[in-house]
């Protein structure tokens, strides 16, 4: 179980959760930038903080990243027949931090079932119809996801995220002139919350998350400190967990 580490943390996460619009924010030690002791911290209280809204048989979807990975590995049992699945399609990622890992990852450490999506970043529109209207198991996956009772998800800088996905460069321009400061879920968005850019694919979007239960978003690192203000702004509702280093960061800026 997760306990309750009083870091002195308290008013900041409650001042934070208040400007950002989020219910809850819990802070950890250190910079996850320079201490790499501090991604683990971090892994660790997002796991906790899962455990705390898991029960039997609900459906967790994740997405990828590092930062999710170390979720993963922290994640310990705490409920009976979860089923993990990614958030959203996207193989277009290194395979370590491709959500359908994340999934099999943490179902593992839980001791449940993962189902998995097996499409690539980037199709939408009518390729994804006739997928989706031929493949049965895709259309449960995305059914599945939809209702999830938990989603975690990780949030990226949006010129990292967009070099990370080997996107078009006259795109990372256009993102650029948009003012986009932070990525989750396939969105880019600027630090007002407003949604510049969707990648295609199959799951969830930061902008869809009313279908589901409990939100949290996992992220920290002073640079990531934009980042964090654009997609709480633009959806990201629930539970925060961030590290010290970008919790004084946002502070700054909001
Ligand atoms: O690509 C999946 C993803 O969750 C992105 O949506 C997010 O921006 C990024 O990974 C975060 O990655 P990291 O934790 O490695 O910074």
């Amino acid at each position: 179980g997760y306990v309750r580490v009083l870091h002195g943390f308290s008013a900041l996460e409650e001042e934070l959760a208040d400007r950002l619009g989020v219910r809850r924010v819990v802070i950890t030690r250190g910079d996850v930038d320079t201490d790499p002791a501090s991604l683990r911290e971090l892994g660790r209280a997002a796991a906790g903080v899962l455990g705390g809204y898991l029960g039997d048989n609900m459906t967790v979807a994740v997405s990828g990243g590092s930062t999710m990975a170390w979720v993963a590995e922290a994640a310990s049992a705490a409920a009976r027949d979860v089923t993990i699945v990614p958030a959203r399609g996207g193989l277009g990622e290194k395979v370590e931090y491709q959500a359908n890992t994340i999934a099999a990852v943490m179902a593992g450490k839980l001791g449940g079932r993962y189902r998995l999506l097996h499409l690539p970043d980037g199709v939408g529109g009518e390729a994804l119809d006739v997928l989706l209207a031929h493949d049965a198991n895709l259309r449960s996956v995305d059914e599945l996801i939809r209702r999830a009772d938990v989603v975690l998800h990780g949030i990226g800088l949006a010129e990292a995220m967009a070099a990370r996905r080997v996107i078009a460069p006259a795109l990372i321009n256009e993102l650029r002139a948009r003012g986009a400061a932070g990525e989750a879920l396939g969105q880019y968005a600027t630090i007002g919350g407003e949604i510049v850019y969707t990648t295609d694919s199959i799951g969830l979007r930061l902008d869809d998350l009313g279908g589901v239960g409990r939100v949290i978003a996992v992220a920290g690192g002073r640079r990531k400190a934009a980042a964090i203000v654009a997609v709480t702004a633009a959806g990201s509702r629930d539970v925060l967990v961030t590290d010290e280093a970008a919790a004084r960061a946002i502070q700054d800026i909001i």
